[in-house]
């Protein structure tokens, strides 16, 4: 009889990434299924995230909760970011731990559920680690990572710590996944990484020489070459490497979505450089604007902290002002969290009722752009691919990246339809077939 595997995934996309290579590869090796009711589970692990404070402190509160209902031999491990942060702390401050796997260990999972007690944290550049079991089984959407680690030293940012130097994936290997995961049904491609922009920058063992540049232009043009996707996706760009060969081809690339993620951080210059993001609010919109002029209905994204040290009112209402320029579709903010082991760990925080305020203030303005711009989006067209098939309903994202639901209509999966938008609910889009 089959083994039953819990998983709980905290963070980004990454994380979700390891958890498909565990679920994987425990499957074919060790004859695992999944189970979404930890108290039948053998197996219990949490995928953990550590990039601000609270996740890293409730995981110890959310390990009691799993020691208590679990069956008596069933083992829990803790991978991700904060096992690799924390290392053999967790197992001290928590012994009904029995293993913890480091973000870049995860290939080692087979060997690490066997060994009592063993903690397997450490970082090596070895991107081939990463051909291991992977998710065959048919999806429409398939994760693949492009690149590992970051490179960048963002002074509040603890992903360096915990996923080490930045290496780029064998293009070959990307390519060859790709096609696996198109044979088992995939039609949309998200590739990823910390810095997917600045592909190519170093691969463990270099490329063989061609007269071809590897960088992410190159690997984007090679990806649409594969004639089953219908669309590809990426996670995260930095703004730092939106060069104009990128953003040209961002735009040029049908196959693109035409959405893209560009974490501002702050719109403050003194902040930015306090932050290391390496570029000026100059150069973010000066790459904004270009963006916008090569493709007029482009989805932008973003991720802000706030009340990061030092950060004044001035600086605060220069990070609303980029944030009423640029109109952006989806914003992620934060109030900033000192992390250890990072340059801004020591540097004093600012007030909490100052930081929260200021949460509120960009919150409250975004809603209102977001409000404003879905009463633009009526009677609006736009190709919809289907994700989901809920009852009656079909629902699906347009080519900039909106999420539409259109009822009463029962549409295939993975296949592409143009819908004129019809109601606006709440911020749900509502749309219906067209001819055009
Ligand atoms: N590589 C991506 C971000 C990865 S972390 C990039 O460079 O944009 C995801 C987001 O978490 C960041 O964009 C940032 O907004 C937020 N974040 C990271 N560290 C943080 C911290 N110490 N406090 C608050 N937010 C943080
Ligand atoms: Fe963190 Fe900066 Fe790297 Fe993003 S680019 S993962 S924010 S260090
Ligand atoms: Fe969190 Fe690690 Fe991703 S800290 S955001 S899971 S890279």
């Amino acid at each position: 009889m089959s083994k039953k595997l819990f998983i709980k995934t905290f963070g980004c996309a990454m994380n979700t990434r390891d958890s498909d290579h565990i679920i994987a590869e425990l499957k074919e090796k060790e004859n695992y299924s999944l189970t979404e009711n930890a108290k039948e589970a053998d197996l219990i692990i949490l995928n953990t995230c550590s990039v601000r404070e609270k996740p890293e402190r409730k995981l110890f509160s959310e390990i009691g909760i799993y020691a208590n209902i679990k069956k008596p031999n069933a083992k829990i491990g803790i991978c991700g970011c904060t096992a690799s942060a924390l290392g053999a702390e967790i197992i001290k401050k928590a012994p009904s731990v029995d293993f913890v796997l480091g973000a870049r260990n995860v290939s080692k999972i087979t060997n690490i559920i066997k060994n009592p007690k063993a903690v397997e944290v450490e970082i090596n550049y070895d991107e081939s680690n990463y051909e291991f079991c992977m998710n065959t089984e048919s999806n429409i959407r398939a994760l693949i990572n492009i690149s590992i680690g970051c490179d960048k030293k963002c002074s509040y940012c603890i992903v360096p710590h915990t996923r080490g130097k930045e290496i780029s994936i064998p293009l070959e290997m990307i390519l060859k996944e790709a096609e696996i995961r198109v044979k088992n049904g995939a039609k949309e491609i998200i590739l990823l990484g910390q810095n997917v922009n600045n592909y190519g920058a170093r691969f463990s063992t270099p490329p063989k020489t061609t007269d071809k540049k590897i960088n992410f232009t190159y690997l984007l043009q090679e990806i649409s070459k594969i004639k089953e996707i219908k669309r590809i996706k990426f996670v995260s760009p930095h703004p730092l490497h939106m060069d104009d060969e990128f953003i040209e081809e961002f735009a040029r690339n049908e196959k693109i979505v035409k959405y893209i993620h560009m974490p501002l951080q702050s719109g403050s210059n003194k902040v930015l450089k306090d932050m290391k993001r390496g570029y000026s609010r100059e150069w973010f919109l000066d790459r904004v604007n270009k963006i916008k002029s090569l493709c007029p209905n482009v989805g932008i994204g973003t991720d802000i902290i706030v009340a990061f040290p030092n950060e004044n009112e001035n600086d605060f209402y220069d990070t609303l002002e980029i944030v009423k320029e640029v109109e952006f579709d989806t914003m992620y903010s934060f109030i900033y969290s000192p992390r250890k082991d990072t340059l801004a760990f020591h540097l004093k925080e600012i007030d909490s009722k100052i930081a929260t305020n200021r949460l509120e203030i960009l919150q409250n303005l975004h809603k209102q752009i977001l409000e404003k711009k879905a009463k633009n989006e009526i009677n609006k067209i736009h190709k919809v691919m289907i994700e989901n098939i809920k009852d009656t309903m079909s629902e699906g994202r347009s080519d900039n990246g909106r999420v539409i639901k259109i009822q009463n209509k029962k549409l295939n999966l993975g296949e592409i339809y143009n819908v004129v938008i019809t109601n606006n609910e709440n911020g749900s889009l509502f749309g219906s077939l067209v001819n055009v």
